[in-house]
């Protein structure tokens, strides 16, 4: 292939760039590459942003960015791939409110088994596919790409209304997932307790702390984690604590018990097995319910750590008496807007 590798690109700005920006005359590879400003604001654990781009001539090839990974606190690669289909259910999104139809295939290179361990094997190949016209239901979830953020904070306790959650179960389907919900006083609990205890597992490993504090002191803005809720807040429920803090063994998963049992509604994501595939497709289904939910007002925030820890996983499963479940959700309404998070730069190779 002749490619021209532009290996690392800045677009600290992505935030910033708008629809009048579209380049709608230029080359099919410049209206993917513009796409890609929407595909980074996806949320990724820890804000990793773990995923790069080959862009070769009219297609575009997604990549997890390995040097990003969280041995510690995700070491299957599980919750990497899902914020890949996260940042993949944007750039489909993106594509489509600009009226370009994407081919989407997943895994386009890898066999039915194989392990998903090599930066090498792209995640998702994106071809363009001919005009489409963006229904109005469509473009209503690209804007919200914008104004969605992690809310790290309580949620105010109004119900969510039957008819969104049953809209939000519907998109999950369709993504090739399912959303299970947890609403009344006594499952919240129930899953609280699950949660906290996984916190505290977390939290009583140094190398946890040491790698939850490398991705997450930088700088205020960078970065609510697993245990955000865990960790001290700053007014914006930003990050204010320096390294030493991590290392404190006083700190504990209490926060996230209020926040649990406070909150009206606690998603469970999942899917109908455990493969690098179906933590694609559940990547995607998760993009695409939160987008659904901040479109209707609603905020959405997460906590994979009794994902990654089995037992807490199985317990949740229990509970739910689903198997796979991929990430927990709460979902609220917030009393002030939660301010955007800094873009980390993400990789691009260019060929042409
Ligand atoms: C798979 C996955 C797992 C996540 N796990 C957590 C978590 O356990 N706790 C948390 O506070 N945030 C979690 N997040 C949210 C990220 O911290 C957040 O997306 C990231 O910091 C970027 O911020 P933004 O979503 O506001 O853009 C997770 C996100 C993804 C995609």
């Amino acid at each position: 292939m002749d490619t021209v590798p532009i290996p690392f690109r800045f677009d600290a700005d992505a935030w910033s760039v708008g629809e009048s920006d579209f380049p709608a005359s230029s080359s099919s590879a410049d209206r993917l590459q513009f796409c890609l400003n929407y595909a980074v604001l996806a949320p990724s654990c820890y804000n990793t942003q773990p995923w790069f781009f080959r862009l070769t001539g009219a297609a575009l090839e997604l990549f997890a960015d390995r040097s990003r990974r969280l041995p510690v606190a995700d070491p299957d690669g599980r919750a990497l791939v899902i914020a890949c289909g996260a940042a993949l259910f944007n750039l489909r999104c993106a594509l489509r409110f600009f009226g370009l139809q994407p081919k989407v295939t997943l895994l386009p290179w890898l066999k039915e088994g194989d392990p998903l361990s090599s930066s090498e094997v792209p995640l998702a190949r994106v071809e363009l596919d001919g005009a489409v016209a963006c229904p109005a239901s469509e473009r209503v979830l690209f804007q919200a790409i914008r104004r969605r953020r992690t809310y790290l904070g309580a949620f105010d306790p109004a119900p969510i209304s039957q008819s969104l959650i049953d809209a939000m179960q519907e998109q999950a389907r369709y993504e090739g997932a399912w959303l299970g919900i947890f609403d009344d006083s006594d499952a919240k609990s129930e899953v609280s307790a699950i949660v906290a205890e996984a916190d505290r597992l977390q939290l009583t490993q140094r190398k946890y702390r040491v790698e939850l504090a490398k991705w997450t002191r930088r700088g205020a803005r960078l970065v609510p984690p697993m245990a955000a809720g865990a960790l001290q807040l700053g007014p914006h429920g930003e990050f204010a604590l320096p390294f030493g803090a991590f290392l404190d063994p006083s700190l504990s998963g209490d926060r996230d018990v209020d926040l649990i049992e406070s909150t009206p509604l606690i998603g469970v994501l999942g899917a109908d097995g455990d493969t690098p595939l179906d933590w694609l497709r559940s990547g995607q289904a998760l993009q695409k319910t939160v987008l659904w939910a901040r479109a209707a007002g609603v905020w959405a925030s997460f906590l994979y750590q009794p994902i990654a820890r089995p037992a807490s996983r199985m317990a949740v499963a229990q509970l739910l008496d689903r198997n796979y479940p991929m990430l927990l959700i709460r979902f609220g309404r917030v009393p002030s807007p939660a301010p955007s998070r800094a873009l980390r730069a993400a990789r691009y190779i260019i060929g042409r």
